[in-house]
């Protein structure tokens, strides 16, 4: 039994959505590991553009099983909302979703909770996607958390009740305005609509299926550098995005991992707070921004951008194991003549080999320069039609990381795509 894992290996919105589904064809099961609906997964098809925030990608194939596993936090009325709206494109689900009865669910309470904290934090905020996500993991921490599996106990409401009423002590600290009756509404609907599915020990599932043989694709949400324990500390999200988070989040053991597909842009984007040594604030940055349509899937906050930053790549495949890569959006670094890639950092003028525990160092980002290509490359589909300059800066990024990009997407669509056989 092997199980892959597709993750994004930057600050997320590496392409993870369209690359899921991209890749579903190969697979029987695709799983959510992590994460919430702070993910904003995008994919194209037939020239429609679909956002996912809870669940898997691989749900417009007719003939897949979608898992949403224990390490995922739900908002049941975001869930709600994403099922009608997938209503009429992937029809009933309720045979090919099911829930684990262990993730936990965001309360309308927590929604606000992160709402609250942030204000509190000021100039030192994350940039939270405000989804709730922070306090619901905390609860799960805490270990006084709701899980999926309690809606369906007798007493849920008055669980619920409990819950909800700690939420509000704490929020009596915070000089903090909320009506909880606008979100509790949808959120109801939501936990009736949920009771539809199958809720069940999804981990079974999972390793009876693997055992079958079926071939499992585990989709990460977020990416490395939001990691709670290897990103940026506190500028992170409150999960393992990494591919160990695959095995807790889904109850799978590291022997039966198989490939790790780690997912990067030709270039950098981060949305929120936290450090990101390549952004680029000037016009080269807007010019990023504005080709490669950089604005939040979730928020539609403009994102940041910056260019390629290997040193912070490398770090991220070492912690996963990645075995293969996907690098995404080339097309949009088409028509840059020159194009720069970060090779080290340099803090006080000497170079580190290590990537700082903290974010008050200043770092300097060292970089080479690369001539651009000019071609629209977004209608090639055969990997050594792409422009030599492409190739050169594909074969410096392999060089630098010892592992080689087996795809190139060069457009949202599906179809825009290159396998790559090595
Ligand atoms: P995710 O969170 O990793 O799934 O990524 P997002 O969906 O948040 O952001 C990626 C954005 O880039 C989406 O708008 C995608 O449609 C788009 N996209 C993905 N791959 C490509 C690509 O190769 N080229 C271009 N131009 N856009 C892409
Ligand atoms: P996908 O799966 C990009 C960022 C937020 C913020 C920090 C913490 O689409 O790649 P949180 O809501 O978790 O408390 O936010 O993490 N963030 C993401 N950035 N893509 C995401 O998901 C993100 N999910 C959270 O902007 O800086
Ligand atoms: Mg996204």
């Amino acid at each position: 039994m092997k199980i892959d894992i597709l993750l994004g290996l930057q600050w997320g919105d590496e392409g993870k959505g369209k690359l899921v589904d991209a890749l579903s064809p190969d697979y029987d099961v695709i799983a959510r590991f992590q994460g919430g609906p702070n993910a904003g997964h995008s994919l194209e098809f037939n020239n429609t553009k679909h956002v996912l925030h809870l669940i898997p990608s691989g749900i417009f194939h007719p003939d897949k099983l979608n898992i949403i596993g224990n390490g995922v936090v739900i908002d049941p009325a975001v869930f709600k909302r994403e099922i009608d709206e997938l209503k009429p494109y992937a029809g009933n689900l309720t045979d090919r979703l099911v829930l684990s009865s262990r993730a936990n669910l965001i309360l309308p309470t927590h929604r606000v909770l992160d709402a609250a904290y942030e204000k509190k934090k000021g100039g030192s905020k994350i940039g939270s996607t405000l989804k709730g996500i922070g306090p619901a993991y905390t609860d799960k921490a805490g270990r006084s958390g709701l899980r999926v599996g309690d809606i369906l106990r007798k007493d849920f409401r008055e669980l619920y009740k409990m819950r909800v009423d700690q939420h509000l002590d704490i929020l009596k600290g915070y000089n903090f305005e909320f009506r909880l009756e606008e979100f509790e509404t949808g959120w109801f609907e939501g936990i009736e609509l949920m009771k539809q599915f199958r809720i069940i020990n999804t981990e079974y599932l999972i390793n009876k299926l693997g055992s079958e043989g079926k071939n499992i694709l585990a989709e990460g949400a977020q990416g490395t550098m939001l990691d709670i324990d290897f990103g940026s500390y506190p500028f992170v999200t409150s999960s393992n995005t990494i591919s160990a988070g695959a095995c807790t989040g889904l109850g799978v053991s590291p022997k039966n991992i198989g490939e790790v597909f780690g997912i990067f842009k030709a270039y950098c984007t981060r949305v929120g707070s936290g450090p990101f040594p390549t952004e680029l604030e000037g016009e080269t940055g807007e010019m990023l921004r504005n080709t490669g349509h950089e604005f939040g899937a979730t928020t539609g906050r403009p994102r940041r951008c910056g260019w390629l930053d290997l040193p912070a790549l490398k770090y991220s495949i070492m912690i996963n194991g990645t075995t293969q890569l996907f690098m995404t959006k080339a097309d949009v670094l088409s028509g840059f003549e020159k194009i720069r890639i970060c090779t080290s950092y340099k803090v006080n003028g000497k170079e580190i080999d290590e990537l700082p525990y903290t974010n008050d160092v200043k770092i300097d980002p060292v970089y080479s320069e690369i001539p651009g290509w000019k071609q629209d490359i977004s209608g090639i589909r055969n990997y050594d039609k792409l422009p030599d300059e492409l190739k050169n800066f594909i074969r410096i990024i392999e060089d630098f990381c010892k592992v080689p990009i087996t795809l190139v997407s060069v457009g949202p669509d599906r179809e825009e795509t290159i396998f790559r056989k090595i």
